[in-house]
C-alpha cells in the first residue's frame, strides 16, 4: 500500500477499532466476533509497522488495557493554587469574621457562602476566548494537563459565548453526579474492577485516565468557583465572577448567599445544609469568602491560606437504622473484620447496607448486639461507620456479641485456626493460605499504585484464587492465557466467561508490571509498614530489591539507634549515615549531635524481618526465577558507565509482544546503551518482534545477533 493510502486507512481503522473496543468495554454489546476484531486490529498492526513516523501515541495498538503509555505533561500554574483552612465549628466562623474585622477595623465585609464542591480542583485556561489549556491543581504549583480529558466533559465550552477577556483562567472542581457514580461501579462490578469508593475518587481517577475515550465515557460535570490569571477582566467583587462566567457559558454553582455579619453567615451555611443533597454534585461544606478584592487584598494570606476565606465542613450525616447481622470478613493480612450487615438506609445521597465495625472491641466498647437498632454515620467514604446503639430501642432478648463464638472458633473462610492478635486488638487467621487472604494479597498486589495490573481486581483476583490457578502474587506470572480466557466470573448456572482479549490485555498488563520500578514492587510486595513514601525513599538509596534485603544503611540505622545512649561508639555510624545521604544532623536540641535518618528503627526492621522471613525469602528466590528484577529509577551518571548495555547499540523492528518501541528504548538507554534507526555492521543487536521489517533481513546478511523479546528480557 502506497504512504498516501495508508495514511487515509489508518484514521478509518483505529476509530473503527475504538468504537468496538467502546461497545465491548463500555457498554457489553459487541457487534463484531473476536476474529474479526482480531483481524482489524492486525491490519492495523501491519500498517503501522510498515509505516512508523504514522503510530500516534492515541492509537488502539499503543494502549495496554486500553490506555495509552505516555504519562501527562507537568504545567506549572500561572498563580499558585492555595487551599482553604477548614474549620467544623461555627465559633471558629466568628473567630474568622473576628480577626477580619480587627484587621479592617470600621469597614463592613461583604462576604459571599457558595458550596464546597467535593470533587478534583482543575484550572482551565481560556485564551481569547478558546480553551487552551486544563490542568489538575497538583502540588498546587504543577499540575498535570489534563486538557484532552477536560474537553470530554460536555459542559466544558471549547470557545466561550459573548465578548471573552483575552486571557481568563477559571478554577473550580470537576465531579461526577451520583447517578453516573452508581452506574459506573455497577459496570466495574459486572467487569470484575475494583469499585471506587465514593464520587470523588471516580471524577479523579477518571481524569487520570490517559485515554481520552475513556474519559468520555464518564459522567463528569465542573462547577467554576474562581478566577486566576486574567487580562482584561474587569472585575473587582467575587460576586461578579458568578453572571460573568454564565454570560460566558461557564458553569458556576445554582445557589450563592451574600452576607454581612456573622449570624447572616450562619443562616446562609444552614440554609445550604438544608438544599445540597438535591444537588448533582457531592458537597462537604460552605466556602465562606470576601467578596471585595481590594480588602482581600489588604488581608493578605498566612502562610498556606488565605485569610479572607475559609471552609466550614458539615457534620458528616446520621441515621437510625437495624443492624440484622455481622459478618465477618477476611483481609489481606489475616485479619478479620466485622462489618454490620444493615437494614439498608438512604444517607448522604445513596442508600447503604453495611457498616465497618473495625474490631472486636469496637463491638464490645459500643455494646453492639445483632437486633439493635444503630446510628450510623457516612463521612465521604461509601462505607459508613456505626457510631452508637440507641439503648431505648434494643430488643430485651438481645445478647452480647461473642466474636469467636459467633465464628466458631474457625476462619470463617478456610476454616482454619484463628488468633487474637494482642498488639492489634484483632483476630486474625493463621493459615497463610487460607483463600481470602490470598485474593486480598493478589487484589494489593495488582491495584493502582502498587503494579497496576487493573484487570486483576476483585472479582477477577477472587475467581483465580477460588479456581486454583493463583496461589499468591507471583504466581501472576506464570498464568498461561488459554486458563485465563477460560475463568468463569459468573456462577455455574450462569456463567460469564472472561474471554480471549480481556485475557490478553489482562496478561498484557502482567507483562508490563514485570518492568515497573523498584518502588512500586517494593510497595506491591505488601512488607508491613512501607507504604509508597516509604518504598520511594528505600529506592532512592537501593537499586535493586537485593539490595534492600541486604542492606547495610538499615542495618545500620538499627545499630545507630541500638548504641544511641553511647554517643561516641554510635558516631562512627551516625558519620556513614550522613555520608550515604539517608541520614541528616537532628535541629532538634534534645537530639543534640544525633541524626535523623529517611527511615525510622521501626520500619528498618520489618524490611530486614521481611526479607529474612522464610517468605521473603521464597519472594526473592522465585522473582529470581522468572526473571523479574526491578530496577530503582535513579541511574546515576557515575554508574551509567558501568551499565549493562554501555556503548552498545539496538535496532528495533516489528511488533513486541508486550511492550512498546518506546518502553524499549527506554529500557536499553537506561542501561547505557542507545537505539538506532538502520542496521549496520557497528549493530550489536537487533531486537525483533512480530513481522519485521527489512532491518530483520539487512541484519540476516551482515550476521548481527537477533534477539526476541524474551531473549532481551533476561539480557536487562
Ligand atoms: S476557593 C484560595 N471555593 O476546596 C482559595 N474552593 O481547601 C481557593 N473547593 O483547593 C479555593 N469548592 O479545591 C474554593 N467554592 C469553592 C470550593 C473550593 C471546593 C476546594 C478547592 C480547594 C479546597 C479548599
Amino acid at each position: 500500500m502506497e504512504r498516501k493510502e495508508a495514511g487515509r486507512k489508518i484514521p478509518q481503522l483505529r476509530k473503527e477499532i475504538r468504537r468496538h473496543d467502546r461497545l465491548y468495554y463500555e457498554e457489553a454489546a459487541p457487534i463484531i466476533s473476536d476474529h474479526e476484531y482480531d483481524r482489524l486490529y492486525k491490519e492495523l498492526v501491519d500498517l503501522e509497522t510498515q509505516f512508523p513516523d504514522l503510530v500516534t501515541p492515541d492509537s488502539p495498538t499503543q494502549c495496554v488495557g486500553g490506555r495509552p503509555l505516555q504519562a501527562f505533561e507537568q504545567v506549572s500554574h500561572l498563580i499558585p493554587m492555595l487551599s482553604l483552612d477548614n474549620t467544623y465549628s461555627e465559633a471558629e466562623v466568628k473567630n474568622f469574621y473576628a480577626r477580619m474585622q480587627r484587621l479592617l477595623p470600621d469597614e463592613k465585609i461583604p462576604v459571599v457562602i457558595e458550596p464546597k464542591v467535593d470533587g478534583v480542583a482543575v484550572s482551565l485556561i481560556y485564551e481569547n476566548g478558546k480553551l487552551r489549556q486544563a490542568a489538575t491543581r497538583g502540588d498546587g504549583n504543577v499540575g498535570d494537563n489534563i486538557t484532552q480529558n477536560i474537553r470530554t466533559i460536555r459542559s466544558v465550552p471549547e470557545r466561550l459565548r459573548d465578548n471573552a477577556p483575552k486571557l481568563l483562567e477559571v478554577r473550580g472542581e470537576v465531579y461526577m453526579d451520583r447517578k453516573g457514580f452508581e452506574k459506573l461501579n455497577d459496570e466495574r462490578e459486572k467487569e470484575g474492577l475494583a469499585l471506587f469508593a465514593n464520587p470523588r475518587n471516580a471524577a479523579a481517577g477518571s481524569l487520570k485516565q490517559l485515554d481520552p475515550s475513556i474519559v468520555a465515557k464518564r459522567p463528569l460535570g465542573i462547577v467554576l468557583y474562581g478566577t486566576g490569571a486574567t487580562e482584561r477582566v474587569d472585575i473587582n467583587l467575587h460576586s461578579k465572577i458568578f453572571p460573568l462566567l454564565k454570560k460566558l457559558g461557564l458553569p458556576v454553582t445554582e445557589r450563592w448567599w451574600m452576607a454581612q455579619s456573622v449570624a447572616e453567615i450562619l443562616d446562609a451555611i444552614h440554609e445550604l445544609d438544608a438544599i445540597r443533597h438535591k444537588f448533582a454534585y457531592q458537597t462537604d461544606g460552605a466556602v465562606i469568602k470576601v467578596d471585595s478584592f481590594s480588602q482581600r487584598d489588604r488581608l493578605g494570606f498566612t502562610a498556606k491560606s488565605p485569610r479572607w476565606a475559609i471552609a466550614y465542613k458539615y457534620a458528616a450525616e446520621r441515621v437510625q437504622t437495624r443492624l440484622n447481622d455481622i459478618v465477618i470478613q477476611v483481609g489481606r493480612t489475616g485479619i478479620l473484620t466485622p462489618v454490620a450487615m444493615l437494614e439498608p438506609v438512604f444517607v448522604s445521597g445513596s442508600t447503604v447496607g453495611r457498616a465497618t465495625l473495625h474490631n472486636e472491641d469496637e463491638i464490645k466498647r459500643k455494646d453492639i448486639r445483632i437486633g439493635d437498632t444503630v446510628v450510623i454515620e457516612k463521612a465521604g467514604e461509601v462505607i459508613p461507620a456505626v457510631v452508637e446503639v440507641v439503648k431505648s430501642k434494643r430488643p430485651r432478648d438481645s445478647k452480647p456479641f461473642d466474636f469467636s463464638k459467633h465464628i466458631h472458633g474457625k476462619c470463617p473462610v478456610c476454616g482454619g485456626p484463628i488468633r487474637r492478635d494482642p498488639e492489634f486488638v484483632a483476630w486474625r487467621c493463621e493459615n497463610l493460605h487460607c483463600p481470602a487472604q490470598t485474593t486480598r494479597r493478589v487484589e494489593f498486589f495488582a491495584a493502582r499504585g502498587a503494579l497496576d495490573i487493573e484487570s486483576v481486581g476483585g472479582i477477577v483476583a477472587d475467581k483465580l484464587v477460588e479456581r486454583g490457578l493463583v496461589k499468591e502474587p507471583l504466581d501472576l506470572f506464570e498464568l498461561k492465557i488459554e486458563a485465563v480466557a477460560k475463568l468463569n466470573l459468573g456462577t455455574e448456572e450462569a456463567p460469564r466467561v472472561f474471554g480471549e482479549k480481556n485475557a490478553t490485555k489482562a496478561m498484557n498488563a502482567i507483562e508490563r508490571a514485570r518492568t515497573l520500578p523498584l518502588s512500586r514492587w517494593l510497595y506491591a510486595l505488601a512488607i508491613p509498614d512501607v507504604g509508597k513514601t516509604t518504598a520511594t525513599q528505600l529506592t532512592r538509596f537501593h537499586d535493586t530489591i537485593q539490595d534492600v534485603a541486604d542492606s547495610q544503611l538499615l542495618r545500620d540505622i538499627l545499630e545507630y539507634h541500638q548504641r544511641r545512649e553511647h554517643k561516641e561508639s554510635a558516631k562512627e555510624i551516625a558519620e556513614r549515615l550522613i555520608k550515604s545521604g539517608f541520614g541528616k544532623p537532628s535541629k532538634s536540641k534534645a537530639e543534640k549531635d544525633g541524626i535523623v535518618t529517611e527511615v525510622g528503627p521501626a520500619v528498618a526492621q520489618s524490611v530486614l524481618d521481611f526479607f529474612a522471613s522464610a517468605t521473603g525469602k521464597k519472594i526473592l528466590r522465585r522473582m529470581k526465577e522468572l526473571g523479574i528484577e526491578p530496577k530503582s529509577e535513579k541511574v546515576s551518571a557515575k554508574k551509567a558507565a558501568a551499565l549493562a548495555l554501555a556503548g552498545k547499540t539496538f535496532v528495533l523492528t516489528g511488533t513486541l509482544p508486550s511492550m512498546t518501541r518506546e518502553e524499549a528504548t527506554e529500557k536499553i538507554e537506561a542501561l547505557g546503551g542507545h537505539v538506532t534507526g538502520s542496521v549496520s555492521k557497528k549493530t550489536d543487536y537487533v531486537l525483533a518482534g512480530a513481522e519485521p521489517g527489512s532491518k530483520f533481513d539487512k541484519a540476516k546478511e551482515l550476521g548481527v545477533k537477533i534477539i526476541d523479546e524474551a531473549e532481551f528480557r533476561k539480557i536487562l
